[in-house]
């Protein structure tokens, strides 16, 4: 299978400047050589070009109450992922996106749900599941889920809600910082979360095989979204919104393989983003480094 990478160096969703270098490190990481051991056939299509957020106006006021900072700068940017994802997807190619920091994910999933039912599986710290109205602190990589659900001010922006993608067929892995009226958000949805504690409780092996089960029950396909501080701090130093207590080197290399292992028996994988990874705040590049394995095990990369 060839796997499109797509760069998509954003940075307007987050408040830490840097995350912009995420799809680079990834790169010299070693992720095309990653991708080719596990046996499918990686082509670069570059990086999307994105103006730098100095250039920009950075508070946008939306038609009802809130703030999203840059909106009309991540809606030019997913527009135009949006139709690069689609096009892999029609040259039978599988989109790889490189963030960038979260709203990368709302052009991702955009894209690949243009012509099919997506189910998605949420690995990540966060919920990313705030409104314009309910983020405290107005950042849009708070916010890619609910602007695919058409929640809050979403629901008028076109561009941003995918109908194709139902909340019941989303399930969050690893869920260990909410915000107050984001959990009420959580709480009312249709999403499936499963936190820290499942894991701790029953193995990440069991909680990634039930959320493969939410994410492809009435769909034609999942999108994979990785956001690197669903790790733990220690193991991956290089995100702008770090939380302690998150999953082990070990934890995330499981999960992966579980997710490529299913892939291979039922081929269930349709899309794929890996987001905010943060050069500026790595130690090593070692962050990076993991977002371009953990990226080679989805893909089926074993140690055997
Ligand atoms: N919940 C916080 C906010 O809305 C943090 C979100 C972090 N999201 C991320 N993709 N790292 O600002
Ligand atoms: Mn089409
Ligand atoms: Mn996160
Ligand atoms: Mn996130």
């Amino acid at each position: 299978q060839t796997v499109s990478i797509i760069g998509a160096p954003m940075d307007y969703g987050a408040d830490r400047r840097g995350v912009d270098m995420g799809p680079s490190a990834i790169r010299y990481a070693g992720l095309a050589d990653g991708l080719s051991r596990a046996g499918v056939d990686p082509v670069d299509s570059g990086d999307l070009s994105i103006p730098r957020a100095e250039e920009r106006d950075p508070d946008v006021e939306q038609p009802s109450r809130g703030t999203a900072k840059f909106l009309r700068e991540v809606e030019d940017v997913c527009t135009r992922l949006a139709d690069r994802v689609e096009t892999a997807l029609e040259d039978d190619a599988f989109p790889l996106v490189l963030g960038g920091d979260h709203s990368v994910a709302i052009g991702s999933m955009q894209g690949a749900s243009r012509d099919a039912d997506l189910g998605a599986v949420w690995f990540d710290a966060h919920a990313d599941l705030n409104t314009p109205e309910t983020s405290p602190s107005g950042n849009v990589h708070g916010m890619p889920l609910a602007a695919i659900l058409g929640r809050g001010v979403f629901e008028e922006l076109e561009w941003a809600s995918a109908p194709r993608v139902q909340a019941e067929s989303i399930a969050y892995v690893g869920l260990r910082s909410i915000d107050e009226r984001e959990r009420d958000l959580l709480r009312d949805s249709e999403m499936t979360a499963f936190t820290m504690a499942d894991i701790d409780d029953r193995g990440m092996t069991s909680v990634v095989e039930d959320a493969l089960d939410v994410a492809t029950n009435t769909t034609d396909g999942v999108h994979i979204s990785l956001d690197l501080d669903w790790l733990d701090p220690r193991t991956a130093p290089g995100v702008g919104t770090p939380v302690r207590g998150g999953v082990t080197y070990r934890e995330a290399h499981a999960a992966l393989e579980t997710v490529s292992r299913r892939h291979e028996t039922d081929g269930i994988l349709r899309s794929m983003d890996v987001v905010e990874v943060n050069p500026i705040l790595d130690e090593g590049n070692e962050t990076a480094t993991l977002a371009a394995e953990l990226a080679a095990s989805t893909f089926g990369k074993r140690i055997l």
